[in-house]
């Protein structure tokens, strides 16, 4: 069995003013049902985790919210960390609480923004990373790209392992510069990195105590501490120390340079819903490009639309949105603040609530 950690932290700024520190967007039902992309991540793992191998990490202003969402999984499986320091010190948090379980568990780590189509698809990719991970890999999942990306990490592919279909990786590059991921994606030879990871917890700890010493130093004298009664004292002091940093950087760019990872290619419609356009491309619109999210587009009380193209309309409990005669926009209403902007600007939004932060 695999043990499925989810990663519940960040705001997904771009998706303002639904996602905020508050009410972050993986507890938004933003799936075109009425589930939230929480709940629909772990629903996803079904097949591949029962309950009890289901962790969550989160942090403590959500945890609550979280609990009430996953009523399957168990309360001691929810990790809750008293500040966000990126997603390094989250999975390893998480894989040194499963190590003193099962010290050679392989678990998955999995993003709760992401929207994937193919569910069967999904379980059986992740299985064949599941048989990498027991060759002693770390393992990704790699994403055809169609865009020179550059919020995303790549992957080079090199040659490939046993009978496949795992590969190995010679080169794990995040956040390229624009240039750097046109030659990239030109070269046909990349993956985009799916943001999932899967491996022996023993393994990843290994990886991390050479690379990142420090944190695995502090995440180990968390884990020690962490069925005792001195399991809050020590987070409270050890926690904030920890190195703030993402788990491509700290981690996978230094282990694919000395041959440690491994990827599959993930054909299952992955989606990383980081902003109104790309929910709208994703989710089911009405005949004129219109998208109503977090409901059923049969579904339309709450919103009137007249004569409007490839609108991207989030409208709150409780109130009409009606629009006329307008095409190409996003309109997202919330009880405390309304958005109305072009749909092809919908990734400027970070830099309105950056300007909004600093007015405050
Ligand atoms: N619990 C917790 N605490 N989770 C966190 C924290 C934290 O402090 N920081 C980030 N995460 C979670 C996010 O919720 C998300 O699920 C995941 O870690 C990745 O963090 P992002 O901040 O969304 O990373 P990114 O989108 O810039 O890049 C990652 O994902 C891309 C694909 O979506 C990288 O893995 C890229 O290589 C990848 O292409
Ligand atoms: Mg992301």
């Amino acid at each position: 069995d695999l043990y499925g950690v989810v990663l519940a932290g960040g705001t997904g700024t771009r998706l303002w003013p639904l996602s905020r520190a508050g009410h972050p967007k993986f507890l938004h039902p933003l799936t075109g049902t009425d589930a939230s992309l929480l709940q629909a991540t772990v629903v996803r793992l079904e097949q591949l985790s029962p309950p009890d191998h289901v962790f969550v990490v989160t942090g403590v202003a959500h945890a609550a919210e979280v609990s009430r969402q996953l009523t399957d999984v168990p309360a001691d499986n929810v990790l809750i960390e008293p500040s966000p320091r990126d997603s390094c010190a989250a999975i390893a948090l998480a894989a040194a609480v499963i190590a003193r379980r099962e010290p050679e568990a392989v678990m998955g780590s999995f993003a709760s923004d992401h929207l994937i189509a193919d569910r069967e698809k999904f379980t059986e990719v992740i299985q064949q990373a599941m048989s990498g991970a027991r060759q002693g890999l770390l393992m990704t999942i790699g994403i055809t790209p169609t865009r020179p990306e550059t919020g995303y990490g790549y992957l080079e592919c090199g040659s490939v392992v046993g009978d496949g279909p795992v590969m190995a990786v010679q080169e794990f590059k995040e956040k390229p510069t624009y240039d750097v991921a046109e030659s990239y994606v030109k070269s046909g030879n990349y993956l985009w990195n799916a943001g999932m990871f899967v491996w022996r917890v023993d393994v990843f700890l290994a990886e991390l105590a050479r690379q990142q010493p420090q944190l695995a130093a502090g995440i180990s004298r968390i884990a020690q501490a962490w069925d005792s009664p001195a399991r809050e004292e020590v987070l409270g002091e050890v926690w904030p120390t920890l190195p703030r940093i993402s788990v491509d950087y700290a981690v996978m760019e230094g282990a694919a340079t000395v041959g440690r990872v491994g990827t599959v290619p993930g054909d299952f419609g992955w989606n990383d819903v980081g902003d109104f356009h790309t929910l709208g491309e994703v989710l089911a619109s009405d005949h004129a490009g219109n998208v109503v999210v977090g409901r059923n587009i049969e579904n339309k009380s709450g919103v009137l639309l007249r004569e409007t193209e490839n609108l991207v309309v989030v409208p709150t409990q409780g109130r009409l949105v009606a629009a006329m005669g307008v095409r190409d926009l996003v309109i997202v209403d919330t009880p405390d603040a309304v958005l109305v902007c072009p749909r092809d600007r919908a990734q400027e939004i970070k830099q309105l609530v950056d300007a909004l932060k600093e007015s405050d």
